[in-house]
Order: structure tokens, then C-alpha cells, then sequence
């Protein structure tokens, strides 16, 4: 077998959503740990102002102890390569997570055993589901009092509609939490306290043996013999075709931080999972295995590195295998390229990389010509994978510089920013650069914009929030929007590419914009 072959075969790029403090950065690094990637997890951050994960490396996300943007991680374990894409937990920044879920080709889902499905589980949940990619749940803090098992899978079932099969079961929890039981292997593996350190004990003790009563306690050893009974019997079947079509989650339940069940975890969620898919292109579908090099792009990011003054483009290889120096047609910009400076990244470390294959996701230096979405493949077979929609933007604010000198810094500042797609900008109708109407997803990204703008771009502005909910863009080309007859509270703006649009303060304000111009046609999503 070819290398390439073989090295596609051990690729494995999933990405990981939680609400926040659920422990999906625990976990990250529990993994990163046994792959051998970091040599110490856990006890690095105790205290949230001692909080350096090291997945988090934009300072605004030190400050807020939540991750902002996501950041992309590779380790080996055991003949495994993987590609961890770690996604902001937070709701404001759920167009990213959906921009790296398409970059995925698993998800695990980690939900905190006392608290359950939380709104932001269901929010990312609900975006892992428009790709069908197989989602595997770790339950975690497990060590802490934690709710009725039979309870948080009732209500991941209902809640997020996919079926769910407990891979293991837990015996208590809190103080009480005695280890969970293996369903496959049928033995229990006991828990103890044990500083976050990497050993747990696996004891060989099945259901009904003597030594359990002894190990978990009669009460316990009953609970455990009543529950798997009624799993086995009322519970759904394991299949794995329903796992990989991501309409059955396999359930693990541990705990991150004590170090317990992350191992098993990780081991069986490889075995479950797949190798690098085909990715849907205008010419059918492109297989992983195929030689000839392709990738899209689904993230790109200004000056990750204060040092560095650089602009990154992250992208997903979708087939064959890349190699430093090769050169690759650009398909958005109908060019051949050299993508420069190709490289990996773990946290704030890169690593120039000389060869990379499907399943991976490298950096490439961006002199400004990508944009998310674009396909890159080879110079000999051309073609697209279908684009990444954008999400409609819920909030909005005017927004200019304070320091009129610094127009120039303004202008470029906000155009980069809303390149990477953390931000969209608009003008009022036939108005200039002078003022901007920004348009967010979360309001934290407003935030965001200030902050970078002041540390990156040395440009203090002044916001003023705008009372709109909704943007329609006008698909009549040849309408001109003066003439139109709008409710008080709707607003007619444009793009940079001139297209225009409007804003509304409520639906109804839509509804009644539509009755009032006959063939009016407004469209959800704009052209890219
Ligand atoms: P996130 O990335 O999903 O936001 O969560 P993160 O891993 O940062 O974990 C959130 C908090 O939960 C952390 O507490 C972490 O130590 C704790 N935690 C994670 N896994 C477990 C677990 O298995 N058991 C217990 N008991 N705790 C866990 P922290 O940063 O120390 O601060 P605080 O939030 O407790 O103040």
C-alpha cells in the first residue's frame, strides 16, 4: 500500500463542542496528554486567572476565560493521527463552530453530568446535525453530584432528537461515584480519587461476583445489576452505521478532570470513528484517497500573533497529499498558487510542515487573496467544493473612528475583520467608508471587534447600537430601494459589493414590506 494511502487511513478530525465549563478544554488536554502533544494537563489550570489552556491564545479570551475563536490541534495516539478542532463554546460565536464543523468529520459532544443538555449544547448540536456527522457524548464531572443517568439520556433523546447507546454506565456519583461498567467487556472500571493523575484501575468484576459488594457496595452493586438489566433490555441497539450516519450517539460517562474514563473514551471513539469521508464537489464526490491534492477553505485569521502581522487562511485537505512548494490552482481566484508557508499549529506553537494529507488542516500564509469557502486543488483536476453558508447577522451597530486621522487603519481594520467572516459590514444607502453599519451574530462580537480593532489596528471607535433584528437582501437588481414603501422601522442599506438591502427592527415589519411592494423579492442569505 502506498504511504499516502496509509497515512490517510490513520487520520482522525473531529471537532469538540460543549456549553462553556462543561470541560471540553479538560478533556482537550486529557487527550493532548496521553497522545504525549503537552506533558502536563489539568493542574496548569486550577484558577481561572491561572487559566492558560492551551488551546486559548487570544488575549480577549484569557480575559474572559472563554474561547473566542477555534483553534486546531495534532497529535499522535497509538498508529492514530488527530486532528482535534476545538470550537468556541460560546453562543455568539456559534457561525464559527458551524465553519469548523464543516472542517470535521466527527464531533464529540461533552455535557456536564449535573446540569445536562444546556442551551448552548443545543445551539451546536443542532449545527452538528445539518452535516449528519456521527456525535459521540462524554458525560463529565462525574466525580460531582451528577443527575439520574437514565434522566440525561432521556434527555439527549428528546431534547436533541439523535438516539443515544451507553457505552459504559456509571456506578453513583460525587463522593459516592464508584467507577463505571463496561458494557461490551461486561467488568467494572473503579474509580478512585487520584489527583489527576493518568492510572485508573480496571478490575476484572462482573455483575453478581462476591468481591463486587465489596468494591461498590451492596446498594450500588444492586442499582448497577437493576440498570444494565433494563438498559439490555429497553435500551437501543449498538449500530454503528446509525453511529456514522450521526443518528445514534455513543455515551461515555467520566470525568476529565480526575482523569477518569478519558482514555477508554478516546480509545473507543477511534474505533468508532472514520478515516477521512468524500466531500460533495461539482463533480461528484471526492474521495479522500484520491492522488490528486484538494482542500477547502474554512477559517481565516488576522494577526494570530501580534509578532507576526499575518493573516492565515485555515483549510481542510479533502484528498491526496500536499507537499511543501507544490503548486495548486486556486479555483475562486482562477489562479495557480503557491501556498506559502504551510504550516501546523498547536495553541501559539506553529510547526512549518513539509507534507500534509486529506484529513488534515494546515495554516497557509494569506496574502488576502482567500475567502471562506474557496477550494483549492490541483492544477490538473479542477473543480469546487460546494461554499460554507453565512449566517444572517441578528445585531447591529453604527460604528466609527474616533480619531478621524486614522481612516486609513479604520478602513483596513474592519474590512479584515469582516473578511475573516467574524463581522459583516454595510453602508447606509450611497454612503461612504466614514461610518459602518456592522452586523454580528452575538453581541460579544462586537466586543471583539472593539478590542482588535484598538490592539491590532490602533483604533479607538464609537458604537452606537441600532435597533434591528433581521436583513433581507433585495434580489431585484434593477429596483431602486428609495422607491420602495418601508415601515418607519426599516432601514435600506448595502454591502461593499453594492447589493442591496434592508434591516428590520421585528418580523412584522417584514411581513408588511412585502404586502406593500408588489414583487419585492428578499432573500434570507446573501450572495458571496
Ligand atoms: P470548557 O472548556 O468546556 O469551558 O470547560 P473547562 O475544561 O475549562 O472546565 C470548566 C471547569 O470545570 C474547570 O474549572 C474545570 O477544572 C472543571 N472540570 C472539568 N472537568 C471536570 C471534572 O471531570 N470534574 C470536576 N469536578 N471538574 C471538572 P476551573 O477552571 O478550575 O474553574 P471553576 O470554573 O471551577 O471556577
Amino acid at each position: 500500500m502506498s504511504d499516502y494511502v496509509n497515512e490517510i487511513r490513520k487520520r482522525r478530525t473531529f471537532a469538540i463542542i460543549s456549553h462553556p465549563d462543561a470541560g471540553k478544554t479538560t478533556l482537550t488536554e486529557k487527550f493532548l496528554l496521553y497522545g504525549g502533544a503537552i506533558a502536563l494537563a489539568g493542574s496548569v489550570k486550577g484558577k481561572k486567572t491561572a487559566k492558560h489552556a492551551v488551546s486559548d491564545w487570544m488575549e480577549i479570551e484569557k480575559q474572559r476565560g472563554i474561547s473566542v475563536t477555534s483553534s486546531v490541534m495534532q497529535f499522535h495516539y497509538n498508529n492514530y493521527c488527530i486532528n482535534i478542532l476545538d470550537t468556541p463554546g460560546h453562543q455568539d460565536f456559534s457561525e464559527d463552530t458551524y465553519r469548523t464543523l464543516m472542517a470535521a468529520d466527527s464531533a464529540v459532544m461533552v455535557i456536564d453530568a449535573s446540569k445536562g443538555v444546556e442551551r448552548q449544547t443545543r445551539k451546536l448540536f443542532k449545527v452538528c446535525t445539518l452535516r449528519d456527522i456521527p456525535i459521540f457524548t462524554f458525560i463529565n464531572k462525574m466525580d460531582r453530584e451528577a443527575r439520574d443517568p437514565f434522566d440525561l439520556l432521556e434527555e439527549i433523546e428528546q431534547e436533541l432528537g439523535i438516539r443515544t447507546y451507553p457505552i459504559n454506565w456509571p456506578i453513583g456519583s460525587g463522593k459516592e461515584f464508584k467507577g463505571v461498567y463496561d458494557r461490551e467487556k461486561k467488568h467494572i472500571i473503579a474509580f478512585r480519587a487520584n489527583n489527576g493523575q493518568r492510572e485508573v484501575e480496571a478490575t476484572e468484576a462482573e455483575i453478581g461476583d462476591q468481591g463486587l459488594d465489596a468494591l461498590i457496595g451492596s446498594d450500588h452493586h444492586r442499582t448497577l445489576a437493576d440498570d444494565i438489566e433494563l438498559l439490555d433490555g429497553a435500551g437501543y441497539e449498538f449500530d454503528l452505521e446509525m453511529v456514522r450516519h450521526g443518528k445514534l450517539s455513543p455515551v461515555f460517562f467520566g470525568s476529565a478532570l480526575t482523569n477518569f474514563g478519558v482514555e477508554p473514551f478516546l480509545e473507543e471513539f477511534l474505533n468508532m470513528t472514520t478515516p477521512p469521508l468524500p466531500r460533495k464537489s461539482d463533480a461528484g464526490k471526492i474521495d479522500p484517497f484520491d492522488p490528486d491534492f484538494s482542500a477547502f477553505v474554512f477559517k481565516i485569521q488576522a494577526n494570530m500573533n501580534k509578532a507576526h502581522r499575518d493573516r492565515i487562511a485555515f483549510m481542510r485537505i479533502c484528498s491526496g497529499k500536499f507537499e511543501k512548494g507544490m503548486e495548486v490552482y486556486h479555483v475562486q481566484g482562477g489562479k495557480k498558487i503557491k501556498l506559502m508557508q504551510p504550516q501546523q499549529l498547536m495553541a501559539q506553537e506553529r510547526e512549518v510542515i513539509d507534507e500534509a494529507f486529506a484529513g488534515d488542516i494546515i495554516g497557509v500564509f494569506d496574502p488576502g487573496i482567500f475567502s471562506i469557502g474557496d477550494t483549492i486543488c490541483s492544477v490538473s483536476n479542477k473543480f469546487s467544493f460546494g461554499g460554507i453558508p453565512t449566517f444572517a447577522p441578528e445585531h447591529f451597530s453604527r460604528v466609527q473612528q474616533v480619531d478621524t486621522m486614522k481612516r486609513k487603519q479604520f478602513v483596513k481594520g474592519i474590512s479584515q475583520i469582516a473578511q475573516e467572516g467574524a463581522i459583516q459590514i454595510f453602508q447606509d444607502l450611497g454612503g461612504g467608508m466614514e461610518e459602518i453599519i456592522v452586523g454580528v451574530v452575538g453581541t460579544l462580537q462586537f466586543d471583539v471587534l472593539e478590542y482588535r480593532l484598538r490592539n491590532e489596528y490602533n483604533v479607538e471607535i464609537r458604537m452606537e447600537g441600532l435597533p434591528y433584528q433581521h436583513i433581507r437582501w433585495i434580489e431585484n437588481e434593477e429596483l431602486d430601494p428609495k422607491t420602495l414603501n418601508l415601515t418607519s422601522d426599516t432601514k435600506r442599506i448595502q454591502d461593499l459589493k453594492g447589493n442591496k438591502l434592508l434591516i428590520f427592527a421585528n418580523e412584522w415589519s417584514i411581513r408588511w414590506d412585502q404586502e406593500h411592494n408588489e414583487g419585492l423579492v428578499l432573500a434570507e442569505f446573501g450572495k458571496s
